[in-house]
């Protein structure tokens, strides 16, 4: 299947975990992908294993790094058709005892981030007629113990989202946000313990009774691929949960 064919694309955060799934996809589905992470060395592993075009670095909260890795991927692949703003950190923390230095990093990771990204990329996708997908997440539309801030910072990748959708929807270009339920990846696996210890209950058991397994990166890929596509045409501003029916669910 080569529904991306052609399409130029740049992913944030792609070194690892969802981002890395997101540009192993694009490129089996046809795109020219460039991998970006604050960690070089794992961006360069994942570029090499996946068959990326190319490597153009940036840690999302230095806005000159993201100015410069847009540039540098724009030259490497001549337009660009696609941003994918999917770098993004988590907290395990209850919310009133966070320190603050700590609740401004993750928005600075999550929501700085994905704004100047989406900033930077913008003149080359209206350029091209191009399409945004953010990341955002469950904790996005619902509450969860343990990730006040974390969800806070997704509840505005969302707003972000659907905003600069319909102020974009003139220039043809098109913006959209996955949420996915608690998938596979290092974060969770970072996260498991804390909730262990919150909940008294095995994480495993959790996420069968909720989700009824964990997420795969791929499953996540699958979404970001059809909102990045053209047959995702008329789909703007939306917000696509994917969760195993978790958020479906008040018991
Ligand atoms: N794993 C989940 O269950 C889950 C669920 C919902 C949403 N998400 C979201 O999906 C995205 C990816 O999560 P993941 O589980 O793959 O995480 P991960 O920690 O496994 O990978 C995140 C990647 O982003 C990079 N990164 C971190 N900070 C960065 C920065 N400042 N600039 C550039 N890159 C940076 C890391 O180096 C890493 O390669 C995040 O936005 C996360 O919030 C994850």
């Amino acid at each position: 299947m080569s529904e991306l064919q052609g399409k130029r694309v740049f992913v944030t955060g792609s070194g690892a975990g969802i981002g890395k799934a997101i540009a192993a996809l694009f490129v089996q589905r046809g795109a020219q992908v460039v991998v970006s992470d604050v960690n070089a060395d794992s961006a360069e592993r994942s570029a090499g294993e996946i068959g990326a075009a190319g490597v153009a670095n940036c840690d999302v909260t230095d806005e000159g790094q993201v100015e410069a890795a847009v540039q540098q991927a724009v030259d490497l692949l001549g337009g660009l058709d696609v941003l994918v703003n999917n770098a993004g950190v988590e907290i395990a923390s209850p919310l009133l005892q966070q320190s603050t230095e700590s609740f401004d990093k993750i928005f600075a990771v999550n929501v700085r981030g994905t704004f100047v990204t989406m900033k930077a990329a913008t003149p080359h996708l209206v350029a091209s007629q191009g399409n945004i997908v953010n990341m955002a997440s469950i904790a996005g539309v619902g509450g969860s113990p343990l990730l006040g801030s974390y969800c806070a910072t997704k509840a505005a990748v969302i707003q972000m989202t659907r905003v600069a959708a319909v102020e974009m929807r003139p220039t043809g270009v098109r913006v959209n946000a996955v949420c996915p339920g608690f998938a596979d990846t290092a974060m969770v696996d970072r996260l498991k313990p804390d909730f262990e210890a919150a909940t008294q209950m095995p994480f495993g058991d959790l996420v069968a009774a909720k989700q009824g397994r964990l997420g795969t990166p791929e499953d996540i890929a699958e979404v970001a691929a059809f909102l990045a596509s053209d047959r995702a045409a008329w789909v703007t501003g939306s917000h696509y949960v994917l969760d195993g029916g978790l958020t479906a669910s008040l018991v």
